[in-house]
């Protein structure tokens, strides 16, 4: 692994094709649905990628700013800006800082489970809420841990099999963490990525809002903001800052 992280050159090159949730419907909705969180105020997105939200998002906000660690995904999202550049801070979302306040914080697309410790996690929590400045929303996207796929016993899930992409995930329920394995096929040869992740249920996350100061708000399962069921596999989750 080089500073990027797991988001060096080789996976940044090709994150819009492979990875991006690039759904031109999907990204409508999601700009639509924080562009109204969000107000008139300024909008910081932690772990912004290559911009496949906030590029998008800047079009219709006063002021979008990033802040990512992966200096490699930075640079594709520099690509394909069209107008000013946007202001992006190289560091870890738990801890570096960017001018504001903002009237919205969000963090999507499973990122929070790439903090591996629930300390980093509380981190980013404490991180967001101190930008946001008062009645500002953190907004978290990610999925409910599908444990209840898994077989008693069982660690291993497969996500992807198909001529380019072979994924598993290797869960340790002990240790409230998994591991994405993928497996990338191109021109006769392969590459092997794993990636630890720790999983963290809806209850812990607004835990987590709460040792920030901040008030649970809106929990939807899809950015049409469809209602929180015991069926759903991901959540929006927002919570607000309602005291300094
Ligand atoms: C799944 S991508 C999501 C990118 C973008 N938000 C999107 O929706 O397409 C995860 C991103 O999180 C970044 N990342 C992981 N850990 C981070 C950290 N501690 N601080 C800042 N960025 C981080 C990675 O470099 C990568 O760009």
């Amino acid at each position: 692994m080089d500073e990027d992280g797991y988001f060096g050159a080789a996976v940044a090159n090709s994150y819009d094709r492979d990875h991006g949730g690039n759904d031109p419907a999907l990204i409508d909705q999601t700009v639509a649905c924080l562009k109204e969180l969000a107000g008139t105020g300024s909008v910081l997105e932690f772990a912004v990628g290559t911009g496949r939200i906030a590029l998008p998002l800047s079009a219709h906000c006063h002021c979008v700013k990033g802040i990512e660690l992966s200096k490699a995904m930075v640079a594709e999202l520099r690509k394909k800006e069209t107008g000013a550049p946007m202001d992006i801070a190289i560091g870890d979302m738990t801890s570096t800082r960017l001018a504001g306040p903002f009237s919205l914080v969000f963090l999507v697309f499973n990122t929070i489970d790439n903090l591996v410790t629930q300390e980093a996690q509380i981190e980013c929590f404490r991180n967001a809420a101190r930008h946001l400045g008062l009645g500002g929303r953190f907004l978290v996207e990610t999925r409910v841990p599908p444990l209840q796929r898994i077989p008693f016993g069982e660690t291993k899930m497969a996500f992807a099999c198909c001529d380019r992409h072979i994924g598993v995930d290797d869960y340790d329920i002990s240790n409230q963490s998994y591991t994405s394995n993928h497996v990338w096929m191109a021109d006769g040869g392969h590459e092997h990525v794993s990636i630890p992740f720790r999983y963290v249920w809806p209850s812990e996350l607004d835990l987590m809002a709460k040792l920030a100061g901040l008030e649970f708000e809106h929990r939807w399962s899809d950015w049409n903001r469809a209602p929180f069921t015991h069926l759903s596999e991901s959540h929006i989750s927002v919570w607000k800052k309602t005291t300094c």
